[in-house]
């Protein structure tokens, strides 16, 4: 089936507005990462984010690179991450030559949990990466306590999070640093893009220069070099659509919220069927993908094959990072079952949700995946 029948999963939002924004930038000269555009959109999205400093960077996934590196980790520094995740993390974490611990998730919310982490923490836990996941948060509180009484870094990963609030307060707004990313299926998109954002002046003043081939700064020699860098930056062009995008990023999460609200509503009278919590005591799941837990007699490639035969297309869930077969590589392929993420990892699809999609759409999709499960 062509693409141009699919429900697609998601679809970049572009508008008039963003287009303009683009043109007008490219007209004044703007193109390369040191313009005044890039500036400007650090200095919005650190305020919508409750944060001091922004700098933005090629990905979010180089956001995290380079925060990780950043913190000055040794060998033997061990970093919590969570299985449930994308690999950014765990490599990440294997790039400063940290060892990274995993922890399953709690299997309702898919996200890690103070249980967990009370688990796997040694005197060697030097951080950990906290990914709120699917637009869900993590029950923060007990995490930044234990955290704060052990000297555990926390880096949050807000990149499937944007707008989302635990107790009020932002994600993205937790621990020395969080990093966001601005891929073309996130909350907003500069095509490509991340940000670190952080409240510390010379933590954000460590990043943009290790984002910016670790050039000395004014009025340092120029082309000397005191240790590695990244060319991350990213360009004007990036930064002119983020920043259009930023001007409607609430009404987008709003929105996607109601999409997995209709979801919800439709699937709720199938209780085979799993969807992460629509809110806890703590927040409101802002539904950055509606992902569909499957029961056990169903293999989710299948029912994403026939789900595809029907016109609505579907991503499978995240493969678990303890499972990896590149751990074997760093001698770390001897894991313990983490059996939340593993079967989260096997029976997990997300539907199509993206911006704009009709909700004769969403119910097309929802009932298809209920045949279809009741026919496995
Ligand atoms: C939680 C999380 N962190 C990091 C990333 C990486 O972002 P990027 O694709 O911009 O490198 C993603 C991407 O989906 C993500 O979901």
């Amino acid at each position: 089936m062509g693409i141009d029948h699919l429900i697609q999963v998601s679809k970049p939002n572009i508008t008039e507005a963003d287009i303009l924004a683009v043109a007008e930038t490219l007209r004044r000269g703007f193109v390369s990462g040191d313009a005044p555009t890039v500036r400007e959109f650090e200095h919005s999205f650190a305020a919508a984010t409750c944060r001091s400093y922004g700098v933005a960077v090629a990905n979010g996934s180089v956001a995290l690179d380079i925060t990780l590196y950043a913190l000055g980790l040794r060998d033997g520094d061990e970093v919590v991450i969570p299985s449930f995740t994308i690999a950014s993390c765990l490599f990440a974490v294997l790039r400063t030559g940290a060892k990274p611990v995993f922890t399953d998730v709690h299997p309702t919310t898919w996200n890690l949990s103070i249980r967990e982490l009370e688990r796997v923490v040694t005197p060697r836990t030097r951080a950990l990466i906290a990914v709120h996941t699917y637009g869900l948060p993590i029950e923060m509180d007990p995490i930044l306590e234990f955290c704060a009484e052990r000297n555990i870094t926390i880096v949050e990963d807000a990149a499937e999070s944007h707008t989302v609030t635990y107790n009020g307060k932002l994600c993205g707004s937790f621990g020395l640093a969080s990093t966001f990313s601005f891929y073309a299926n996130k909350a907003i998109t500069c095509g490509e893009g991340g940000m670190v954002v952080t409240d510390d002046a010379e933590f954000a003043a460590r990043i943009r220069g290790l984002r910016n081939l670790s050039f000395l700064p004014a009025p340092g020699p120029r082309f000397v070099h005191e240790e590695i860098g990244w060319n991350s930056r990213l360009s004007a062009l990036q930064a002119a659509l983020g920043k259009s995008q930023l001007a409607r990023m609430n009404d987008v999460t709003t929105e996607k919220r109601r999409i997995g609200l209709s979801y919800h509503e439709i699937l709720a009278a199938h209780p085979e069927l799993v969807m992460q919590p629509t809110e806890t005591n703590y927040s409101k799941n802002m539904y950055w993908v509606v992902g569909v837990l499957l029961p056990d007699r169903c293999d989710a490639r299948h029912v994403a094959t026939e789900l595809r035969e029907r016109g609505i297309d579907t991503r499978p869930f995240f493969f678990p990072l303890h499972r990896q077969p590149l751990l074997a590589r760093y001698s770390l392929a001897d894991q313990a079952p983490l059996p939340v993420s593993e079967r989260l990892g096997s029976h997990g699809l997300y539907l199509p949700s993206f911006v704009g999609i009709t909700d004769s759409e969403i119910m097309q999709s929802a009932l298809a995946l209920v045949e279809i499960v009741n026919n496995s």
